[in-house]
């Protein structure tokens, strides 16, 4: 049976200061700057950043929410996105030692799973993030002076989950995603949607002592992944299935310009979004000049002034735009 989401759309994280986030994505990770919006829900701005690949690909967004004016910080834990794996070339991992040491980024350690390379590293706001070396992957990197193609970041590999227990996630995955598990290792539970491998991976980290993390909005800690469906007929049969499943809590569908969205809080704590692909980065800026200045969709457009005034002065480096 077809997995009911096709892969990864985008994974949204709270983080402390915007040009810290802006260096890390394009600088660090190597990531093109996509789009410049802000936070759509509550009554106060934020800035909300889109980092991707090299055609701005859906299974490859980073998108982050800097909150360093909130004055809190979320707490790691179970219940919610552990790591964020990007998927780079056979034999990169050397080069991405070397390059993580050169702009002093910390990294936490190095290893395997299920046959791949790992190295785990961390961005300055604590999150948790790996370099997953898959040969099969073919998606186009983004290059830039000091990450050149054969070790440029493709996109995303997977997501690990932390929960408490795994049969109820396993069983929201299965069965109301349509995802089916592949195997074990040591204490990760993999998941391949439809035919697997990168962009179409979900872990879980069975971490049973671990006390649950934050659900709310503050920096330091992932605040949901989105799964990619075609259009919003799609994502209305999930809502339904889930629905009748007994997930009621299935939000309505949302506006979030670029894509629509629907949010399921999962059994083991993840907020689980799922998002169409028919709209796209290109609706309010040209292809070649995704992420240049800040865009606002058309109902926040009459506050602009008052908006732009809550934000942080922010610079994109040079070669984190369209080259
Ligand atoms: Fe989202």
């Amino acid at each position: 049976m077809a997995a009911r989401v096709n892969g990864l759309h985008h994974v949204t994280s709270g983080v402390w200061g915007a040009q810290e986030d802006i260096d890390f994505f394009t600088q660090v990770v190597g990531q093109r700057m996509i789009k410049q919006t802000i936070l759509f829900d509550g009554t106060v701005s934020f800035y909300h950043l889109y980092y991707a690949n090299a055609d701005a690909e859906i299974g490859s967004v980073s998108t982050t929410f800097p909150f360093s004016r909130m004055g809190i910080s979320g707490r790691r834990g179970s219940g919610q996105i552990n790591t964020t794996g990007y998927s780079v070339p056979h034999g990169s991992i050397p080069f991405w030692k070397d390059h993580l040491k050169r702009h002093n980024t910390e990294i936490v350690g190095e290893g395997e799973r299920f046959g791949q390379k790992t190295l785990h590293f961390r961005h300055p706001a604590g999150l948790d993030f790996e370099m997953i070396e898959d040969k099969d992957d073919k998606t186009k990197g983004w290059t830039t002076k000091d990450i050149k193609a054969d070790a440029a970041v493709r996109g995303f590999h997977s997501v690990a989950m932390s929960v408490r227990d795994i049969e109820e996630q396993d069983r929201f995955l299965t069965e109301g995603l349509g995802l089916e598990k592949v195997g074990i290792d040591g204490n990760y539970h993999r998941y391949r949607i439809n035919e697997g491998g990168a962009q179409k991976t979900v872990d879980l980290v069975h971490v049973p002592d671990q006390k649950q993390g934050s659900w709310q909005f503050a920096p330091g800690i992932v605040h949901h992944v989105a799964f990619a469906v075609p259009t919003e007929k799609e994502q209305m049969e999930v809502k339904l299935h889930l629905e009748g499943l007994g997930y009621t809590d299935v939000s309505e569908i949302k506006d979030r310009n670029y894509f629509h969205s629907i949010y399921c809080r999962s059994p083991g704590g993840i907020l689980c979004e799922v998002a169409t692909c028919d709209i796209g980065f290109a609706i309010d800026e040209p292809k070649e000049h995704l992420g240049e200045k800040l865009l606002l969709p058309p109902w926040f457009e009459p506050r602009r002034a008052e908006i732009e005034a809550q934000l942080e002065t922010i610079k994109v480096p040079q070669g984190a735009m369209a080259q």
